[in-house]
């Protein structure tokens, strides 16, 4: 059940004091997650396909993953197939969606036998779909890609029913969806929603079942009606994000679900005129005080955000200096009522640091920030602002004479046992671990 990832976790009381020895940590809030997810499905009215590649665009990925499947999502869609297994290895009751091309007899056998739904849009990869189904004598699911204009991987809309028909005529194979991407361009996009609606009405003509109709990501959700179909594929709006300026006045109310914390790990006054870090990148125009963060690029944070940032210490803002290097951040303490050990919102919900703002500064896109962010950064998660989930890579064994982390470590063993058991049944060769899977995942 998704529950138990939550059940497992520690206490409130044991997160916390974990929290209080991390130098940086991401704050995941899963009620804005859940809220978004209502507001999304209000406006649209369809079924929502949450976007989970990528560590979930960095929040996590089985955390966000349980969180979504309790909020009664049923489907799940990934870029990696080590994601797609990893996800039906925790066995929510869920579909996983794997847009990621398989290339080994091994790699259709797991997708087949992991009841993974496969994206396809070649004869060749329906084929060794349906020879390794069929070997295994189970059905496989499948969502098609049509290609309405963006040249990247699908079948041409031109050729696509000619592939629908041989795709329906596999005895192992089901159609459960036809989907297609949106080139978010005005003008494009009326092209590609009508290419898309014709392959629909060829099917139609021929009997096919296109499984779900589905065509728009966030930028679909917030502008363009005409493309919410059966299904719709966030990932930005989900986490609360308008990416573009114009996506803002769009009427849909979103909260931003993750925020970057880190507590100050040194104080120091420089006298005016002396530089700080390296190259002697920034000299004081005063005597001032300077102040640490240990985090840097390790965790995600541009390095172009040197000099131009901005830090929240208690709502106050100050302005960062010099350089983001690997693992330090340095701002200008200046006035600023600080000790070592505080916390400071160096991406915040709202205001000069959030997600886009933060993003913009360094001249980035807010895509390359989120999907930047280190899987090796804890994270924590927050419901009614308590905190109900903690990931860390690592092991975590406890304080000492506390017996609470150890029976919880235990659980996780047992958790991971049962895995372990389900996968040698499905004959999953345990191959792919990835960095999700680690010991408190
Ligand atoms: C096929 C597909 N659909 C939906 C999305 C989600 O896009 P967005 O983050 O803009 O909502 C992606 C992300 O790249 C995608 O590849």
């Amino acid at each position: 059940m998704p529950e138990r990832y939550f059940t497992a976790q520690p206490s409130a009381e044991e997160i916390e004091q974990r929290i209080a020895g991390f130098g940086g940590w991401f704050e995941v809030d899963l009620d804005a997650l859940s809220a978004n997810l209502k507001a999304i499905r209000e406006r649209t009215g369809a079924e929502v396909m949450p976007v989970v590649k990528n560590n979930a665009y960095g929040h996590g990925l089985r955390p966000i993953c349980s969180a979504l499947v309790s909020d009664g999502v049923k489907w799940l869609m990934v870029a990696k197939l080590s994601e797609a297994l990893a996800i039906t290895s925790w066995r929510l009751p869920c579909h996983v969606l794997n847009m990621d091309m398989l290339y080994t007899d091994d790699q259709f056998r797991q997708v087949v036998a992991s009841d993974v739904t496969q994206v396809v849009y070649t004869r060749d990869l329906v084929q060794r779909l349906n020879k390794a189904a069929v070997e295994l004598g189970r059905q496989v699911g499948v969502f098609v890609k049509v290609d309405t204009g963006l040249h990247r991987v699908g079948v041409a809309h031109s050729d696509a029913i000619s592939l629908m028909k041989e795709i329906a005529a596999m005895p192992a194979i089901e159609i459960r969806g036809t989907f297609t991407t949106q080139m978010q361009d005005d003008e494009q996009d009326q092209l590609i929603f009508d290419r898309f609606q014709r392959v629909l009405d060829q099917m139609a003509n021929e009997g096919i079942d296109p499984g779900f109709r589905s065509l728009a990501s966030s930028h679909g959700i917030f502008h363009y009606p005409q493309s919410w179909l059966d299904m719709v594929r966030p990932a930005m709006a989900l986490y609360g994000i308008y990416p573009w300026t114009p996506d803002r006045d769009c009427g849909l109310a979103l909260r931003q679900v993750l925020t970057f914390k880190a507590r100050i790990e040194e104080l120091k006054p420089v006298k005016k005129g002396e530089t700080v870090t390296y190259f002697g990148k920034y000299t004081a125009t005063r005597d001032m005080e300077v102040g640490t963060l240990h985090v840097g690029f390790y965790d995600g944070l541009p390095r172009e955000m040197a000099n131009k940032g901005t830090v929240l210490i208690g709502g106050q803002s100050c302005p960062s200096i010099g350089s983001v290097s690997l693992n330090h951040y340095l701002f200008d303490a200046t006035g600023v009522e600080a000790e070592i050990g505080n916390v400071v919102e160096v991406i915040a919900r709202e205001g000069l640091n959030d997600l886009v703002t933060t993003a913009e500064t360094a001249d980035w896109m807010v895509y390359s920030l989120l999907n930047h962010l280190s899987p090796f950064v804890p994270r924590v998660y927050y419901r009614g602002e308590v905190p109900v989930a903690l990931h860390e890579i690592g092991v975590y064994r406890g304080s000492r004479g506390s017996k609470k982390p150890y029976l919880h470590q235990q659980m996780k063993t047992l958790v991971h046992a049962g895995d372990f058991l389900f996968r040698l049944r499905t004959r999953w060769c345990g191959s792919c671990r990835e960095p999700y899977q680690s010991s408190e995942s």
